[in-house]
């Protein structure tokens, strides 16, 4: 009886603070995004795609998002890593081994380590690659696997904290934390994934100390640039391990780390694909945009995602110089995939499309088909662009990794299983570098 009364305590507690979440602190709950996007503005400013397409015209573009929102990509910051420990050599029952290693960025004392964990199917050789950035510790990615932990012991059960995992899965969905690695197993790709707070913290109070401190010449001014620039460091690492192919790299994260993963796709061409799935604003959806969270409540919720000098910007949109559908742009004609739900009317996804339909003229003159549909119901994975949109909201649910396979399936591989769990790698066209 007691712990009846218990129980029902606890799922209420938890009813209300599902009905809090989703329908003030987000404002996602209750409403619908628009699915008509031919009564909204345009996207503006127009790309000069010609200009686009050259190198200097992308050096210029690259150029405009550091002056603006973002600060500079920290070219040159240094990347020290360790060899490789075997977290569990049977792991999925043998389907393959967990490893990890530790990443050193920065130079002197501020430089900073997190541990990139990577799942390598039996047998792997040169396999295709996601790589993932994520919110969770890697104690949450991996439940169950003695990877290392936040404060540097092997995570534990109270790391990985069932009742908060159980909480946080029923308000962001299935995968918000566990990576549902034997999926990405089944199709052959490696998986690798590194908590984005374990390099730079997503704290406004510390953050921006531990960015100045990289001892670089050039030090991010902004997380999510410092984060995008970490998927690059994991992408060094990979490069040289021959169970990997790297020239088939998709990279992923959701929301804020969608923003990251984008940049980082736009900085590093080494990047062949990337999901970014509910990026929202400085993501997919246009700063101009006045619905959802907006640019503005943003960069004052979370100044340390964004560089000092663009509080001026967020607060008047209409001064930037581009939008960002010029940053999806820069992605061509590599594979995208922009993953949004019904229901996440904070991410915007109404601005997000018509970004995409803007940005899609680069893939077209890149010889590439880019976003296909007029309809924001359209999936189709073989899209330069794929548009993704469900229903329900701000979450990764397992209709989520569904899609994102159907899309990584295109390219890069797809990679064709072999009996005993080892996958090759069919040959594609090669995409620039
Ligand atoms: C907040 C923030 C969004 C962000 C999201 C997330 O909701 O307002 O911009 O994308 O967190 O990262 O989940």
């Amino acid at each position: 009886m007691f712990f009846r009364i218990l129980r029902w305590i606890g799922l209420t507690l938890l009813a209300a603070l599902a009905l809090l979440v989703t329908t003030s602190c987000t404002m996602l709950g209750l409403n619908y995004a628009s699915l008509d996007t031919a009564n909204k503005p345009a996207s503006v400013p127009a790309i000069d795609i010609d200009r686009l397409m050259t190198p200097e015209g992308r050096a210029e573009a690259l150029e405009m998002l550091e002056d603006t929102l973002y600060g500079p990509w920290p070219e040159g910051l240094p990347v020290v890593i360790s060899d490789w420990r075997i977290v569990n050599p049977d792991y999925l029952e043998g389907r393959g081994t967990l490893e990890e290693l530790d990443i050193t960025i920065g130079r002197g004392e501020g430089a900073r380590t997190f541990q990139l964990v990577a799942a390598f199917p039996a047998a792997a050789m040169s396999n295709p690659l996601v790589l993932s950035q994520t919110f969770s510790s890697n104690c949450a990615t991996f439940p169950g696997e003695t990877v290392t932990s936040e404060d540097g012991d092997p995570c534990t059960a109270r790391d990985y904290g069932a009742v908060v995992s159980f909480i946080v899965e029923t308000l962001f969905g299935e995968y918000i934390a566990e990576a549902p690695v034997g999926l990405y197993f089944d199709e052959g790709f490696v998986y690798a994934s590194f908590h984005a707070g374990d390099f730079i913290p997503d704290s406004a109070q510390r953050a921006p100390a531990a960015l100045a401190g990289l001892g670089a010449d050039v030090n991010p001014t902004s997380t999510l640039m410092a984060w995008a620039f970490a998927f690059s460091a994991a992408m060094d690492v990979l490069e040289n391990d021959p169970r990997v192919d790297t020239r088939h790299t998709s990279i992923m994260g959701h929301s804020r780390h969608g923003k990251a993963a984008l940049l980082a796709a736009a900085w590093d061409q080494r990047v062949e694909a990337v999901i970014a799935h509910q990026s929202g604003f400085a993501g997919a959806s246009l700063s101009r945009s006045g619905t959802g969270e907006r640019l503005d409540r943003m960069a004052k919720s979370y100044p340390h995602w964004l560089s000092p000098e663009a509080q001026g910007y967020a607060r008047n949109p209409s001064t930037l110089p581009y939008d960002q559908h010029m940053l999806l742009a820069l992605v061509a004609p590599r594979r995208l995939f922009l993953g949004n739900a019904r229901r996440d009317v904070w991410s915007d996804p109404n601005s997000s499309f018509r970004a995409a339909q803007a940005a899609s003229a680069m893939w077209t003159a890149m010889g590439v088909p880019g976003i296909s549909g007029e309809d924001m119901r359209t999936f189709d994975p073989t899209d330069g662009i794929v548009w993704w949109l469900r229903p329900g909201g701000h979450s990764i649910v397992d209709d989520d990794v569904l899609a994102f396979l159907e899309f990584l399936k295109v390219r890069p591989g797809p990679a064709a299983v072999q009996p005993g769990g080892s996958a090759a790698v069919l040959p594609i066209a090669e995409t620039p570098r």
